[in-house]
C-alpha cells in the first residue's frame, strides 16, 4: 500500500503518531507574563543532541487561538522546563492536557506540587524524578499549506540544569531508565511502559 499525504482525505492524522511510536512525552512547564505557571504534555518531543545538550518539542496551532500557551510563554520568557512523564504520573499528566483559559495553573488543576528551579523561573513538577531546566535556543515556525493544517512551532531548548532523583543515579553515574518508569506515547489514546530491555554493542562508540 502507498499512502499519499498530499491526496485529499487520504489518511487519518493519527496515522503518523501510531506509526512513529513509542514517543517520549515532554511534560513542559512555563511561566506566563502574568507570573502564572503553565504545564502541558508534548509527545512531539525529543533529545536532539547531547553536546550541546538540546531538546525540542512542537506545538501545533490550536483552532481557537494563534498558539498554545506553552509556545507563547516560551517565546516571551525564553525559558521552559522538561519534566519526565512517568507511568505513576500518567493520570495527572493527561489532566494537564486541557485547553484551559490563559492564566489557569495546570499544576493546581492536576493537584501537582511545584518545586523551584535554580537557573530558570518556571517551576518543575516535584513528583517527577527528572527535570531539565532549559533556555530557548531557537523557535522554528513551520507554516501549514492549508488553513486546516495550521502552523507547527518547533521549540529548541538548551539544557542548563538537571534535577534527578538520587535513587536513579547509580555509583557509576548511569541513569536508571527502567527505574524511572518513563511513559511512552503511541497513537491516539494508547500509551506503553518499557517492556523487555536487551543490549547490543555496536561499532559506534559515543564519547563518554
Ligand atoms: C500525551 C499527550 C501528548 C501531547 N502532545 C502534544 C504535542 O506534541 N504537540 C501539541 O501541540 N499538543 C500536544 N498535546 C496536546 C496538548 O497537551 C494540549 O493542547 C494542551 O492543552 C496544551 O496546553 P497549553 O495551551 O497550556 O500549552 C498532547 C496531549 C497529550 C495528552
Amino acid at each position: 500500500m502507498f499512502i499519499d499525504p498530499e491526496a485529499p482525505a487520504s489518511h487519518k492524522r493519527t496515522l503518523y503518531t501510531a506509526m512513529v511510536a513509542p514517543r517520549p512525552i515532554g511534560w513542559i512547564s512555563t511561566l506566563a507574563p502574568d507570573g502564572s505557571a503553565n504545564l502541558a504534555p508534548f509527545s512531539y518531543f525529543n533529545l536532539v543532541s547531547s553536546a550541546p545538550p538540546i531538546v525540542m518539542f512542537v506545538g501545533n496551532q490550536p483552532t481557537d487561538r494563534l498558539e498554545k500557551d506553552t509556545i507563547a510563554n516560551a517565546r516571551v520568557s525564553g525559558e521552559f522546563v522538561y519534566n519526565l512523564s512517568t507511568v505513576p504520573l500518567a493520570a495527572q499528566m493527561v489532566a494537564t492536557a486541557t485547553g484551559t483559559a490563559r492564566g489557569v495553573d495546570e499544576f493546581v488543576l492536576a493537584g501537582l506540587e511545584k518545586a523551584t528551579c535554580l537557573k530558570v523561573r518556571p517551576p518543575r513538577v516535584a513528583a517527577s524524578p527528572l527535570a531539565f531546566e532549559c533556555t530557548v535556543e531557537r523557535i522554528v515556525d513551520i507554516e501549514g499549506r492549508t488553513a486546516d493544517e495550521g502552523r507547527s512551532s518547533v521549540v529548541f531548548g538548551r539544557v542548563v540544569g538537571v534535577h534527578v532523583a538520587d535513587r536513579l543515579i547509580g555509583p557509576t553515574g548511569r541513569f536508571d531508565t527502567l527505574g524511572a518508569q518513563p511513559l511512552c506515547r503511541l497513537g491516539g489514546a494508547q500509551y506503553a511502559a518499557i517492556g523487555e530491555i536487551f543490549e547490543i554493542t555496536s561499532p559506534y562508540k559515543p564519547s563518554a
